[in-house]
C-alpha cells in the first residue's frame, strides 16, 4: 500500500468549499475510531488528515488572488465559521463560461457574484503543477459548460474527478467513457449530504416499501438563504436539481418495480430566504396507505447547516477515489456514488450502498456487488 498525502484541487470557493477547508483544521490530528461528524475516521488507511488543498479556482473578485484561508470568508459566502484556518493555496482565476449567471451579477453585492477582471490560468498546467489527485467540482447549479470544462481538464491533467453538483457526468456514460479510457476514477453527481433532506426522503421512502405500504404522494420542499438557493432563483438554472432530488426517491420505486404516478412526488429547492443564510429548512409531506388500505400521514420539517452538512461526505469521497485509483479501479465509483451523490451512475438500496463502501474501505473492489471495471 502507497499510503501519502491526497492532494486535491477545488473549483468553486463558495459556502460548500469554506465548510471543507475550516473541516481540515476543525478535525486535524484528531485520533480515534469515530470521529463525531464524518460517517468514517478511516477508509482504506486514510483519514481527514491525510488530505491537502494544493490548489483552488474561483472566479469572484472578492476572492480571486487572496489564500484560500481568506477567501473562503469574502462575499458573498455565509457558511458558519467554525474553525480557525491556515492560508492556503492562492485562488486562481477560473474560466467564467457559464458559471456566473446574470441574475447573480444583478444581486446586492454580499448577496451576488461580481466577476474578476483577470485573465484566467491554465487550469490543466496548475493541476499538474500542484501533482494534484482531485480536482473537485463545487460550481454553481446550471454551470454546464464549465463543468464540462473543468471534467475536460481533469482528463487532460490525468486526475480523479469528484462532482459535486447536478450537472450530468458520473451518470453520463459519454462522459464516463472518456474517464475510462483515460485510465481514471470519479465520483458523482451531486452531493447527498450526511444528513440532508436527500438522504431522509430515501430512507422514508424505503422504510414504506420494507413496511408493505404504497406511497401515494412525497413532497419534499427545500428553503435556504446561501448563494446556492439565490442562484436557483433562476428557473432554467433549477431544473436539474430537482431531476436530481426526485432521482433519489424515484430510484427508490424503480429498484423495486414500483412504478410512480403522475403528480405524486416533488422535491425541489423553493425559494430563498435571505435571512437564512446558510441554514436550510425542508418540509416533508408524505402520505402513506397500508393494510386494508388505511391511511398514514408523515409530516416533518428538518433544519441544517446546509454546507457543514455536505463536507464530512466530501471528505470520504475524497478517500474513495485515492483507495480505488490504488486498486487500479476506474471509471465511475457504482457504491461511492451511490453513498455520497444524489444522481450516481447506478442507484442503490441504503444498505447496499454502505456496503459497497464498506469493502472498498477495506480494500475489497473484488466483491460481487462492487463490479468495476479495473485498468
Ligand atoms: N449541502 C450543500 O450545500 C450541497 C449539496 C449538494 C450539492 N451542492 C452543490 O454544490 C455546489 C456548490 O455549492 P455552494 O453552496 O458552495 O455554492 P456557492 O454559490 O456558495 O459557490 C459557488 C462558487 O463558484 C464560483 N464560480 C462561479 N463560476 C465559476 C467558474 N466558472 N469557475 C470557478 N468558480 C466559479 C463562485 O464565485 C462561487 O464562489 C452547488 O452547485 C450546489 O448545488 C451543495
Amino acid at each position: 500500500m502507497t499510503k501519502k498525502t491526497i492532494k486535491i484541487a477545488i473549483v468553486g470557493v463558495g459556502n460548500c468549499a469554506s465548510s471543507l477547508y475550516q473541516g481540515f483544521a476543525h478535525y486535524k490530528g484528531i485520533k480515534g475510531k469515530n470521529v463525531p461528524g464524518l460517517m468514517f475516521a478511516d477508509i482504506g488507511g486514510y483519514r481527514l488528515d491525510d488530505i491537502e488543498v494544493v490548489a483552488a479556482f474561483d472566479v469572484d473578485s472578492r476572492k480571486v488572488g487572496k489564500p484560500i484561508g481568506e477567501a473562503i470568508f469574502a462575499k458573498p459566502n455565509c457558511a458558519r465559521t467554525f474553525a480557525k484556518v491556515p492560508k492556503g493555496p492562492t485562488v486562481q482565476m477560473g474560466h467564467v463560461l457559464d458559471g456566473v449567471s446574470s441574475h447573480m451579477q444583478e444581486q446586492p453585492e454580499d448577496e451576488g457574484f461580481r466577476v474578476a477582471k483577470k485573465k484566467p490560468v491554465d487550469i490543466v498546467k496548475v493541476i499538474q503543477d500542484t501533482k494534484a489527485d482531485i480536482l473537485i467540482n463545487y460550481l454553481p447549479v446550471g454551470s454546464q459548460d464549465a463543468t464540462e470544462f473543468y471534467a475536460q481538464c481533469a482528463i487532460d491533467a490525468g486526475i480523479m474527478f469528484l462532482n459535486c453538483i447536478p450537472v450530468f457526468i458520473a451518470s453520463n456514460p459519454k462522459w464516463e467513457k472518456k474517464f475510462i479510457d483515460a485510465g481514471l476514477a470519479l465520483i458523482g453527481d451531486d452531493m447527498r449530504s450526511a444528513l440532508g433532506a436527500s438522504i431522509l426522503s430515501q430512507v422514508l421512502q424505503e422504510l414504506a416499501f420494507d413496511r408493505g405500504f404504497e406511497v401515494d404522494f412525497h413532497q419534499q420542499i427545500n428553503i435556504g438563504g446561501n448563494t446556492d438557493f439565490n442562484n436557483m432563483m433562476v428557473h432554467s438554472r433549477l431544473a436539474s436539481k430537482k431531476e436530481s432530488k426526485e432521482n433519489v426517491i424515484r430510484a427508490q420505486n424503480e429498484i423495486r418495480g414500483i412504478p410512480v404516478a403522475k403528480n405524486s412526488l416533488f422535491a425541489g429547492p423553493s425559494t430563498y430566504l435571505p435571512y437564512l443564510e446558510d441554514n436550510k429548512v425542508a418540509y416533508f409531506n408524505i402520505r402513506l396507505r397500508g393494510f386494508g388500505d388505511a391511511p398514514v400521514t408523515i409530516d416533518a420539517k428538518l433544519s441544517v447547516q446546509d454546507s457543514e452538512n455536505s463536507a464530512g461526505v466530501v471528505v470520504d469521497a475524497i478517500r474513495y477515489l485515492k483507495v480505488a485509483k490504488e486498486l487500479g479501479v476506474v471509471g465511475a465509483l457504482r457504491g461511492p456514488s451511490a453513498w455520497t451523490q444524489k444522481t450516481p451512475p447506478v442507484q442503490m438500496m441504503y444498505a447496499d450502498a454502505k456496503a459497497e463502501c464498506q469493502s472498498l474501505a477495506k480494500r475489497k473492489a473484488n466483491g460481487t456487488i462492487l463490479s468495476q471495471i479495473k485498468k
